[in-house]
């Protein structure tokens, strides 16, 4: 399938969407604390996005997701519908916000500490934000999807995590998900030549045991196979001269590159 390119006028409306999704993870940081429901989360996420940014919210009815945000708990992999269960001590759980500003999309997840994690849960949630810096780090034109896949699995197998398979990054704009898929494992200079102007996620899930996953009956939370702990993180990213922008950066990781 073609990838299309973004004209300078797209790219402008892609970093106002993504700047506003980075905006929702910073706004919910204070409120993801032991004894407050992920349907307290949603609420609040909801309205923010509705009232102070006058976007959309795009998982809340996107092909019958019934909440505004995704909230995946623990073993929970991805896709978690945020209920009235509450959140207590040692959980970690990632927030994925995807927002519409003016027809554009901007889609970008981090994971949460309530309270202090387990010193497992916490060397896989930062195992997994390292793995997506370094799936971005090969970014640039005339580089291959499958140079992004391969970095991030590399890094996350050397550390004793494995990769899930079955969900990818993808490209995305006007759509949620479009061309290309942005594989999290796999070989150098395989899948698609990147190009300036191109935008898409990068947005690994590494799970502390086995690979597999199982998806429960409400048709969308996925859980680990074997119930180890899950992590993600997720930006999304434009391809530019000399390389890429985050366009999902929040304040809080201005430094990163020097965390490699
Ligand atoms: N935000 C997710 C992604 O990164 C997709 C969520 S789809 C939903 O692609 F319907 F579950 F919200
Ligand atoms: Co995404
Ligand atoms: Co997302």
């Amino acid at each position: 399938m073609a990838i299309n390119i973004k004209t300078a006028a797209e790219i402008k409306k892609m970093r106002i969407a993504g700047k506003l999704a980075a905006d929702v993870l910073t706004m919910i940081e204070p409120y993801v604390v032991a004894g407050v429901s992920t349907d307290e989360l949603d609420q609040r996420c909801h309205n923010y996005i509705i009232d102070q940014q006058q976007a959309i919210p795009a998982p809340l009815n996107y092909k019958g997701f019934p909440k505004s945000i995704c909230t995946s708990v623990n073993q929970q992999v991805c896709h978690g519908i945020p209920n009235q269960k509450k959140l207590k001590k040692g959980d970690i759980v990632n927030i994925d916000i995807t927002v519409i500003k003016d027809e554009y999309h901007g889609d970008t997840s981090k994971m949460f500490y309530v309270g202090t994690p387990s010193p497992q849960a916490k060397r896989l949630s930062e195992v997994a934000q390292k793995a997506m810096y370094i799936g971005i780090s090969q970014i640039k034109p005339k580089a291959h999807t499958g140079d992004i896949g391969h970095a991030i699995q590399k890094y996350a197998e050397a550390n004793y995590c494995s990769i899930v398979r079955e969900y990818c990054g993808h490209g995305i704009g006007k759509k949620f998900h479009d061309a290309p898929q942005i594989l999290h494992y796999g070989k150098q200079g395989t899948g698609s030549e990147l190009e300036v102007g191109m935008t898409f996620t990068v947005e690994p899930m590494v799970n502390l045991g086995k690979r597999h996953i199982k998806q429960l009956s409400d048709g969308w939370t996925v859980v680990t196979k074997d119930r180890s702990l899950s992590a993600q993180w997720e930006h999304t990213i434009l391809v530019t001269e000399t390389g890429f922008e985050i366009l999902t950066l929040r304040e809080e990781e201005v430094n990163w590159e020097h965390k490699l």
